[in-house]
């Protein structure tokens, strides 16, 4: 637990809670060190700078810790999450003909990372963890399914036992979604090193940030191999062959190298992704204490409580329009109750509403008269459809104490008793 958090002698009625805060908030002077040996090298490109006998250290440095952390053979760094994804489908081998199973609760990239390969997104089912339900796998996979894409929703590993029995009965490989979890673990494993290739972001909004970035881990060479020439317009240069004998013929990729910039930033972030998940799950942990009796409230069940990070806690109440009256009560206490996640469901989206990509033969799809077919429906996804419109929400961060949690727990219980829940 960081030092930060502690009590206060606030009164709840003084008391401010603050906006939730990842890792942007504890951007500082190992940041800042960082950056600054990055600029005075000159050496802003991560394959070679103005010293020959020097080369560039701070992106290789990231993903030397980052594989480190995670526990997998490779990392390799690049642009964005959703360039990470496109790059592990396509180190997967993922193209046109092929499916991708996808949860129908996710991230807009988890959909058009997929279809940017050519390949058709099958959405699945969730369950109460927001993450794919088990059992979807097994009755979705069929003779052109490739992969499962499995994202560990908010600091939440996915039940990945069923999971990955199911992926591999079905002969697909899986590919972890990692891009809100970072430092989450799933029986004692960090998440990303479960499955055939994991992915992560260093967008603004998740636990660790370079303001954008990405990073594809796997313990697998000839993936490895095909990643990087993925990121690098089909190139495996020799940063690269130092590691591994390159085998794979060369195809066209395509261009998401980090920054020698954006790796020092993330690098010094990653140093610090331990110390948010033991600050924000020690929070978490105390919030939930507050409202595990509540009758009338259920909480996010996590398959693997233990290693969770615990950024965001989750709990539903009975129907949307008591979600819309206890979220209208929370806003009026000050509490920060806001969805980041958006509006998450990919069959509301406009782009499954078009079919389209940026071709006409780009997409994957056959728009015609009775588009998007049943497949791509919210009538088709009654589990996820029963769930999403009755949570509510409350993100913790680096500012938030224990006294805040206590605050939010009583003004909880308070809405509880005022709307007559029990
Ligand atoms: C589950 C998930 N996957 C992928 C991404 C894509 O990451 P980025 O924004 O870095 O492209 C995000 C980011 O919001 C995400 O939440």
């Amino acid at each position: 637990m960081n030092s930060s958090v502690g009590t206060t002698a606030e009164t709840s009625s003084q008391r401010i809670i603050p906006a939730p805060c990842l890792g942007w908030s504890l951007v500082g002077a190992e940041e800042e060190q960082l950056v600054l040996e990055v600029l005075r090298s000159q050496a802003l490109f991560r394959y070679y700078g103005p010293d020959p006998k020097s080369p560039p250290a701070m992106v290789a440095t990231l993903e030397r810790e980052f594989a480190a952390l995670v526990g997998t053979r490779f990392a390799l760094a690049v642009t964005s999450g959703t360039a990470a994804l496109q790059v592990a489908l396509g180190a997967l081998g993922v193209g046109p003909g092929d499916e991708v199973i996808v949860p129908a609760w996710s991230w807009v990239s988890c959909f058009t990372a997929v279809v940017r390969v050519g390949a058709r997104p099958v959405l699945a089912e969730v369950d109460q963890s927001l993450c794919l339900a088990p059992g979807e796998v097994a009755r979705l996979a069929g003779p052109r399914t490739k992969a499962v894409l499995v994202v560990h929703f908010q600091g939440v590993a996915a039940d990945l036992d069923a999971i990955l029995a199911e992926a591999e009965a079905a002969g697909i490989a899986v590919l972890e979604d990692c891009a809100e979890s970072p430092g989450a673990l799933y029986k004692g494993r960090r998440v990303g090193s479960l499955g055939d290739i994991g992915i992560f972001s260093f967008q603004h909004h998740k636990t660790i940030t370079s303001g954008e970035g990405g990073m594809v881990v796997t313990n697998d060479a000839r993936r490895y191999e095909r990643a990087v020439r993925m990121h690098d317009v089909g190139q495996f240069r020799p940063f690269h062959a130092a590691q591994i004998e390159p085998t794979e013929t060369a195809f066209c990729g395509e261009q998401s190298r980090m920054s020698e910039l954006t790796g020092a930033v993330a690098l010094a972030q990653l140093r610090k992704v331990d110390r948010i998940r033991s600050h924000c799950r020690g929070l978490s942990l105390r919030l939930r204490t507050h409202l595990a009796d509540l009758p009338g409230i259920s909480l996010r069940p996590i398959p693997d409580p233990e290693g969770e990070s615990g950024i965001e806690t989750y709990f539903w109440v009975a129907t949307p329009e008591l979600r819309d009256a206890f979220r209208a009560e929370l806003v009026a206490a000050k509490i920060p109750c806001d969805q980041m996640t958006g509006t998450y469901a990919q069959y509301n989206r406009a782009y499954v509403h078009s079919g389209l990509a940026h071709a006409p033969g780009a997409t994957p799809f056959r728009p015609g008269p009775d588009w998007p077919d049943a497949a791509y429906r919210a009538e088709s996804f009654p589990r996820t459809e029963r769930l999403i419109h009755r949570f509510l929400v409350i993100p913790v961060g680096m500012k938030h104490t224990l006294a805040d949690m206590d605050h939010i727990g009583a003004e909880v219980r308070r809405i509880h008793a005022q709307l007559q829940l029990g």
